[in-house]
């Protein structure tokens, strides 16, 4: 994609305006981001995967039990006529995994990398419906689908931002507001990690949220390490060959200055690490949110160079998360949290493999007559990150 052209998604700006002026930075809103959109699922729909035990979804109530109610999914099909008229919302997480044309939105999304992406959740409210004044740790981008939504942007919070007292949501004590926007289908607005937000539905409307993923500094260093200590022997340890005798005036109960160099040097040692940190990160960013999903299974060789002559199509599997780098040894692919290290010459299929809608006889066969490229193929399929299309 080239970033200086002006993206209508974009309202008109290039990808390099966007991420130079206002990606992680301030909102933007764009009126017709996508022109004449019309929301793929319908409020019944919606309330349909709601009912699903796989699928993550919430009702807030502003008036419920107590002030802003908050009701976990899955939900029974008599949960939505015994609803109130007004003030409540249905949020259900991760739909573009399970409705194809929603995950088609993402399409629009290429001019940012696809492992940062997390899902799309969409929304359903009533009347008056919002989930409150409250800031999110990551970017969105918040388009409106269906009736209209009146959303209050304002300022940047932090950890010590005071907070209602509420069990489960976290809800602003303090708004201070900056702007007010009444959004409309195909209307999108875009808000940086942290910038409080207030959404409060003006008739029945349905939001589409495309929100994006990145770790906590704490869930690197946690992950990082923990993946880290299983290459590392027991035997490796804490070492002071050298040590300088204790002088004078130091003291037996003293940690010294050198202990810390010494720690810190063994730190720095594994923690530089570029491969097994990319290694790392490439799995961590490629986890599935429902692995359960991603389930493969056994194809010989034969059968798979057979079935793409045949006719048949692979597609992703939409569970599945895939990214690639390189390291000096090689290429190396992350499908669904599993790293495969290849040679060079399979570059594009790689490519191919992670952002092909399909993959038939016209882009798959030349590298179905290569061993690596279909042992590839066959690791993929068994893995559970490509699978056959239903015909
Ligand atoms: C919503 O769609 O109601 C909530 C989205 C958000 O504020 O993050
Ligand atoms: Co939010």
């Amino acid at each position: 994609m080239n970033p200086v052209i002006p993206l209508q998604l974009l309202g008109g700006i290039s990808a390099e305006e966007f991420l130079r002026d206002y990606w992680q930075k301030k909102p933007l809103l764009v009126r017709q981001a996508i022109p004449d959109f019309k929301s793929p699922l319908d409020p019944d729909e919606l309330a349909g995967l709601a009912l699903e035990e796989m699928i993550e979804s919430r009702i807030v109530l502003e008036h419920g039990d107590s002030p802003w109610e908050l009701r976990r999914g899955p939900f029974q099909e008599d949960t939505f006529s015994q609803m109130p008229e007004r003030d409540w919302t249905l949020l259900v997480q991760a739909v573009d995994q399970f409705i194809p044309e929603v995950a088609e939105l993402l399409e629009h999304f290429k001019f940012l990398p696809s492992w940062r992406i997390d899902d799309v959740m969409i929304s359903y409210a009533a009347p008056g419906g919002g989930v409150g004044p409250h800031f999110d740790n990551y970017d969105v981008f918040l388009l409106q689908g269906h009736g209209r939504r009146r959303w209050k942007v304002g300022q940047t919070c932090d950890a010590t931002s005071p907070m209602l007292p509420h069990a489960d949501l976290r809800i602003l004590a303090e708004f201070e507001e900056n702007a007010d926007w009444v959004l409309e289908p195909g209307d999108m607005l875009y808000l940086p990690p942290r910038v409080a937000h207030y959404g409060i539905a003006e008739d029945d409307c349905m939001t589409y949220s495309v929100g994006f993923r990145a770790p906590s500094a704490a869930e690197v260093l946690t992950h990082f390490t923990d993946f880290l200590a299983q290459f590392l022997s027991d035997e490796e340890r804490y070492s002071d060959a050298g040590m300088a005798a204790m002088k004078g005036d130091s003291d037996q109960h003293q940690i010294q200055r050198d202990a810390l160099d010494r720690l810190k040097n063994l730190l720095q040692e594994h923690m530089s690490d570029e491969r097994l940190l990319l290694t790392w990160f490439g799995q961590f960013m490629t986890e599935p949110r429902y692995p359960e999903l991603v389930a493969g299974e056994e194809i010989e060789e034969d059968d798979l160079t057979a079935a793409i002559e045949d006719g048949e199509v692979l597609i992703r599997n939409p569970s599945a998360r895939m990214a690639w780098s390189e390291v000096d040894v090689g290429l190396l692919l992350f499908a669904s949290g599993q790293t495969v290290v290849l040679p060079e010459k399979l570059r594009d299929l790689l490519k191919l493999v992670c952002s092909a809608e399909s993959l038939h006889e016209g882009n798959l066969g030349q590298w179905l007559a290569d061993d690596d490229g279909r042992k590839l193929i066959g690791e993929l399929i068994k893995q559970g990150s490509l699978e056959f299309a239903d015909e």
